[in-house]
């Protein structure tokens, strides 16, 4: 295998797995961000975000002299044979994604970058943005590659050590291939095509995924109509390999730091060529409803008011396995519960901090102490554990709302619990 001399720039979570793990591949990796405070702890092994295995990759790479931190992106190229553009794309007011980091980047860095250095983009940009970057840089001598990351929060190393595909595309074969030739080792298929494709897989994927999940929650409420039971439905679903037995888990609604802004990103782009797609207009109209109807079956768990109710969360993150709170339909409906006067107390194995309006304790039970009702919002394995004598004691009322369908209903029977699942049969 080659060793390249790579930069990396941007230590997010997306940046900084992506350098520990080429460097735990064998390449020279040069991680830059513009953040002091951070460069001064990742360079002293503290990786500041959950993800499991990336510490010991960081530790393993910094021991081995394959990976350094340095402060500012200029420090990082200037021997390197391949940058990646790994800077956040936040979702401007308008809804389409942010460039002003890369286009920062591009700027600092262009006249810096060795000859015939290759840019690889793998922040989630806008199609089109590969041949933007590259008109900005106005180096021939450079090819601009995307390279889309398909990461998942609380998984990603493993996701980047064993992708299910790579994608890389440009315009210049030859900078496709010395790009898709970093990822040798791993083994996994790989797709080469055209920088535009490539940026355009990445939206449809998780415009697919988001798609998936609305429209397994839509399910969901019609089974409750019908008198079905979704998660028999979606186990029979999920056998079909044309559908796949994953993404299909009902819940309060998507969120986290990709798929709502991807959704809103693709939606203004086809706007923006004249698209009508009504299609993911309801994929994202279908989530904002989804979190209106967990705060329905808490009103109803609290006898049809919330005003001045007792509502205590099992949960805060948009997903277990992680400690972020961007996004997280968990905090979309604490807000509207509380809009509507419920006083609520939060539990999150992630969250240690408070949050304005929401007391968030320690202890899980210190939710259940009074509570009138209990919602679960994030499917943390440790909540099915609960002792749920100790619950039904502490509680003022008998109600658990499990907006992931996560708890074991007999084990709550049997202590007297009242379980209110999504998509299940007898559930309001
Ligand atoms: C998502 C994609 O899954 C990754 O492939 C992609 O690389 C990443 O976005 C990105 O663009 O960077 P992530 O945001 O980490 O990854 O989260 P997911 O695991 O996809 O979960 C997204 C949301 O869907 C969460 O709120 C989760 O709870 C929810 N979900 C997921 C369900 O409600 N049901 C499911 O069956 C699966």
């Amino acid at each position: 295998m080659f060793v390249r001399r790579i930069a990396v720039v941007g230590t997010g979570y997306v940046g900084l797995t992506t350098g520990a793990c080429l460097a735990s591949l064998g390449h020279r990796v040069v991680c830059a961000d513009v953040d002091e405070v951070k460069i001064a702890r990742l360079r002293a092994g503290r990786v500041g975000i959950l993800e499991p295995g990336l510490a010991e990759l960081v530790a393993e790479g910094l021991a081995a002299g394959r990976l350094e931190f340095v402060l500012g992106a200029r420090n990082a190229v200037f021997d390197s044979e391949v940058m990646f553009l790994c800077v956040p794309t936040p979702m401007g007011v308008d809804g389409a994604a942010n460039l002003a980091a890369v286009e920062s980047v591009v700027a600092e860095v262009g006249e810096l970058l060795p000859q015939g250095c290759v840019v690889v983009n793998k922040s989630t940009v806008p199609v089109g943005t590969a041949a933007r970057v590259g008109s900005l840089l106005n180096r021939p001598d450079v090819a601009v590659v995307s390279n889309p990351e398909f990461l998942r929060e609380g998984s990603a190393v493993a996701d980047f050590l064993n992708p299910d595909r790579i994608v890389v595309g440009c315009d210049a074969q030859d900078a496709a291939e010395r790009v898709a030739a970093l990822y040798a080792k791993l083994g996994a298929p790989t797709v080469l095509t055209d920088a535009a494709s490539a940026e355009m897989v990445k939206y449809a994927a998780n415009c697919f995924l988001a798609m998936k999940l609305s429209y397994v929650n839509a399910v969901a409420e019609l089974c409750e109509r019908l008198g079905a039971n979704v998660i028999d439905v979606t186990e029979g679903m999920g056998y079909d390999r044309r559908i796949g037995a994953s993404f299909l888990q009902p819940g309060p609604g998507w969120g986290g730091s990709c798929l709502p802004k991807d959704t809103h990103a693709l939606s203004q782009v086809a706007g923006s060529v004249g698209f009508d797609f009504p299609l993911l207009q309801a994929t994202i109209d279908t989530n904002a409803r989804q979190r209106h109807r967990v705060v329905q079956k808490v009103r109803e768990a609290v006898g049809g008011s919330l005003a001045g109710a007792r509502v205590g969360l099992l949960g805060l993150t948009f997903k277990a396995g992680t400690d972020d709170l961007r996004d997280s339909p968990a905090l979309a409906v604490a807000d509207l519960l509380r809009e509507q006067g419920a006083r609520l107390t939060a539990f999150d194995p992630g969250v240690r901090e408070g949050l304005s309006d929401v007391t968030v304790v320690t202890d899980p039970y210190e939710v259940a102490r009074g509570a009138d009702a209990i919602v679960l919002l994030t499917e943390w394995p440790e909540f099915r554990s609960l002792d749920w004598n100790r619950v039904t004691e502490l509680m003022a009322g008998d109600t658990i709302v499990d907006t992931r369908n996560h708890l074991d209903r007999d084990a709550l029977d049997r202590a007297g619990l009242c379980w209110r699942g999504v998509g299940v049969s007898g559930s309001p």
